[in-house]
């Protein structure tokens, strides 16, 4: 009985040594312990044994099945074992290597104003409109009371195409497409890039942004563009910062006023941004000029408004200590990674 145990070990041992995968070896497990299986077989065998006997063969038979059981346990978890150092030598990752990140991008700060500009007057009732980039002279003057021999045309030269057309110096035609399209009381914004030819230099672009503005009702008077004006800086920047308001001419609008803010840069000492005299243009405005208003369809005796158009490129200068304007439209990712 022994001896026929110990072959039943031997041939076990064989058959494990044998199996290499998981699945030979669950019909290694079948062949000896299965309903068929050797040890089984074994076991049923005891019952021809005489009575005297079959106790000591019992606990025999039984220990020939747990050792069985046991050799097939380890079997299985070295297999496993085996399996996962082979996985992880085959798929190891080295967490110190660079993962090759790539670069995330960033809203652009001038865009990121304009939202915050947009953000402001429409929380205050205004709507935003666009305009196209190339403009016909009437949008861009001629409605805007410049007519053609009129000499503030040299104020804002411009890029003419040879169909007539020229990239729009500034925001301004918005204002009368706006009037045209929606009737008074109307509170419109109107943001974009412009093009002007332009001598470059720290404050001045031939490419720049615009924010054009313009409330129209009856009774509109300067106190409420002053208003909407000093609500938007100190919205802007977060507290009150210093601005004089003084007279400026634009055909567009009567009375016209420029808005200066205090150099941010130089605190007002004087610098090449503010050209030495402290103060940066920033915000120039008016009253809506009559012809302004008749050539958007409203009859002037009856509505009033007033307009602005902010440089949103100089905004940024000063909120964000930028002292040339060159750095802003460079695409130098080394300048532009800051606004992250
Ligand atoms: C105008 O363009 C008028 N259309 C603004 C206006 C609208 C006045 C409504 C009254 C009523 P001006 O040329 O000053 O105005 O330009 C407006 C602002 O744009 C300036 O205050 C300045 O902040 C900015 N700006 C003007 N030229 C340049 C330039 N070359 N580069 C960068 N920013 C500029």
């Amino acid at each position: 009985m022994k001896a026929e145990s110990e072959a039943i070990l031997q041939s076990l041992r064989e058959a494990i040594a044998a199996a290499v995968t998981e699945r030979e070896l669950a019909e290694v497990k079948s062949r000896f312990l299965g309903k068929k299986g050797e040890v089984t077989s074994f076991l049923r065998g005891l019952g021809a044994l005489p009575s005297e006997e079959r106790q000591a063969a019992g606990k025999a038979v039984n220990e020939l099945k747990q050792a069985v059981e046991a050799a097939i346990e380890r079997a299985v978890r070295e297999l496993k074992g085996r399996e996962l150092a082979r996985r992880l030598e085959a798929e190891w990752v080295d967490p110190t290597l660079d993962a090759g990140r790539r670069p995330v991008g960033s809203i652009h700060p001038t865009t990121r104003i304009q939202y915050e500009v947009e953000d402001v007057f429409t929380s205050m009732g205004f709507q935003v409109l666009d305009g196209p980039h190339v403009e016909t002279d009437y949008f861009n003057f001629e409605a805007l009371n410049i007519p053609a021999d009129h000499p503030a045309r040299d104020m804002q030269d411009t890029f003419y195409l040879e169909d007539g057309n020229l990239l729009r110096t500034h925001t301004s035609p918005i204002q009368v497409r706006g009037m045209q399209r929606l009737r008074p009381p109307l509170q419109i914004i109107g943001p974009g890039k412009v093009f002007r030819c332009e001598r470059i230099d720290a404050s001045h672009e031939s490419s720049f942004h615009q924010l054009e503005g313009m409330m129209v009702d009856r009774d509109i008077k300067v106190a409420h563009l002053i208003y909407f004006m000093k609500t938007l800086l100190s919205r802007i920047f977060g507290r009150e910062e210093e601005v004089r308001l003084r007279p400026g001419y634009f055909p567009f609008v009567e009375p016209g006023f420029e808005l200066d803010i205090r150099c941010l840069l130089c605190g007002g000492k004087g610098c090449s941004v503010c050209k030495g005299v402290g103060w940066v243009e920033l915000l120039p405005c008016g009253m809506v000029h009559p012809n302004v208003l008749r050539a958007g369809g409203i009859d002037p005796s009856a509505y009033s408004g007033f307009a602005f158009g902010l440089g949103l490129d100089r905004l940024v200068m000063m909120r964000y200590g930028i002292e040339d304007i060159r750095h802003i439209h460079s695409a130098d990712l080394r300048f532009l990674e800051q606004f992250r």
